[in-house]
């Protein structure tokens, strides 16, 4: 299938499913901008709480912050944003449309109508707006670009509430902002997007150290998430293209169907941004002041979704003359739906009163649980496995004891394999359970 194809097909599944829709659609959409519908949204969760469980509430030495997204120009200042979070814009002489200087096709030319387009000026990525009710420039204040400073800023509120000693790492989920030249690849590229990082704060003689179990414990990660470790590229940033606050950076590259892209980084980012806040702590074992070294992880929420979808979306094709099944072979543990309950048929009592009991009982179980009784378990089938249900379960006949040795069992029907076996009722949530570790 050719790239474009299968992104369109990822698009209008996403759109049709209830994942993701265009942003303001019913004003003709803002360009750069997603909204999230019930199963876009079921999904993040489970990549944020996978990202928690691993980065933050299973180590002894991480401590979680929410930041305000507004924050002081001063702190913008400081970080170098202002003067350096710059990206080439160039316009079309002709049609006046503009671009990222160093994403253009042809470099020099007009993406859309081919003709020369002007020398490149930087254009500041940040959005600002204005505080308070008087339109001066003292009051002006940039949305986030990045979580990171929202830690760098607090770090020294952790350091006094909670004296960690070194090594120990502050992290952060949350929106961040860039107002990106040409926002575009569905969700991978937006102006609205979402973080997950972590600041490790380190003595600088071991900053190797962390640097590499950050690296391997990122990539064991994306293989427990069920990204497709085949298409993910370790890319190491050569010096002239590091961030002006780096020093070492690997890219986590991503083969998505529109070519090879950055899904993560981890960088070193030295002490440049405690200095430039002008923080420090005291090192316990030394008892003098210190100024720890970072080093980065830096997760997209938005990209991490993309490269789930890219990952999971199969076709099937094996029944020869019938279209094929499209399912997405998520991880039961990031499937937005855990499981789905029917009745075999929706206009029996005894089959729709026992459905509805077993629903009740996963649902508060496992929360993102489906009762589906609309058309045949054909359908229904084909419709959960469009949205990556792992499981699909039908109370029937056998269930209410037609086969006395059946009596109290359920169909669970496998969505990668199509194979069904039966479960006994008391067994049901157990089983669920094996499947999300
Ligand atoms: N604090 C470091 C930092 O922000 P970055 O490489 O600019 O580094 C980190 O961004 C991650 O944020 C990227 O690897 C990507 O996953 C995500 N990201 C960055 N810009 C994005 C955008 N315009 N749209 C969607 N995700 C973006």
């Amino acid at each position: 299938m050719d790239k474009d194809t299968l992104m369109d097909k990822i698009t209008s599944l996403a759109k049709r499913r209830g994942f993701i829709y265009q942003g303001s659609e019913i004003y003709g959409g803002l360009a750069g901008t997603w909204d999230y519908g019930p199963l876009g949204v079921a999904l993040k969760n489970n990549i944020k709480d996978s990202w928690r469980k691993t980065f933050v509430s299973s180590q002894l030495d991480m401590y979680e912050v929410d930041a305000a997204i507004l924050m002081h120009p001063g702190v913008w200042k400081a970080s170098g944003h202002v003067d350096t979070f710059t990206d080439p814009l160039v316009e079309c002489t002709k049609c006046k449309r503009r671009f990222r200087q160093d994403i253009l096709k042809i470099p020099g030319i007009c993406d859309d109508c081919g003709s020369p387009v002007t020398e490149p000026r930087q254009f500041n990525m940040m959005f600002s707006t204005k505080i308070g009710a008087v339109e001066d420039s003292a009051a002006t204040v940039y949305l986030r670009p990045e979580t990171a400073q929202g830690m760098f800023v607090n770090f020294k509120n952790v350091v006094d509430s909670f004296h960690p000693k070194l090594p120990f790492g502050m992290a952060q989920i949350g929106k961040a902002f860039r107002n990106e030249i040409t926002p575009r690849d569905f969700i991978f590229r937006v102006r609205e997007f979402e973080q997950m990082e972590i600041e490790y704060f380190v003595r600088p003689e071991l900053w190797q150290e962390s640097f590499e179990k950050f690296r391997t414990t990122m990539l064991s990660w994306m293989g427990s998430m069920g990204i497709a470790m085949d298409r993910v590229h370790e890319l190491e940033v050569a010096e002239g293209d590091l961030a002006h606050y780096s020093k070492r950076t690997i890219d986590f590259e991503f083969d998505f169907p529109f070519g090879r892209k950055e899904l993560y980084g981890l960088a070193y980012r030295t002490d440049f941004d405690l200095t430039s806040h002008k923080l420090d702590c005291v090192d316990e074992e030394t008892a003098q002041k210190i100024v720890p070294h970072v080093i980065e992880p830096s997760f997209g929420v938005d990209r991490t979704v993309l490269a789930l979808l890219t990952s999971a979306y199969t076709e099937d094709t094996t029944e020869v003359d019938k279209e094929p099944r499209v399912y997405l072979k998520f991880a039961p543990s990031v499937a937005p739906v855990v499981c789905a309950v029917s009745p075999l048929l929706k206009n029996k009592k005894e089959l729709t009163d026992k459905a509805e009991q077993l629903f009740a009982i996963l649902k508060k179980e496992f929360g993102n649980v489906m009762y589906d009784d609309n058309g045949n378990i054909g359908k229904r089938y084909r419709r959960q496995d469009e949205i990556g249900t792992p499981y699909c379960i039908v109370v029937d006949f056998d269930t209410l004891g037609e086969n006395p040795d059946l009596l109290g069992t359920v169909t669970v029907r496998d969505r990668d394999t199509g194979t069904q076996q039966r479960i006994a009722v008391s067994e049901l949530v157990n089983f669920l359970k094996k499947s999300l570790i």
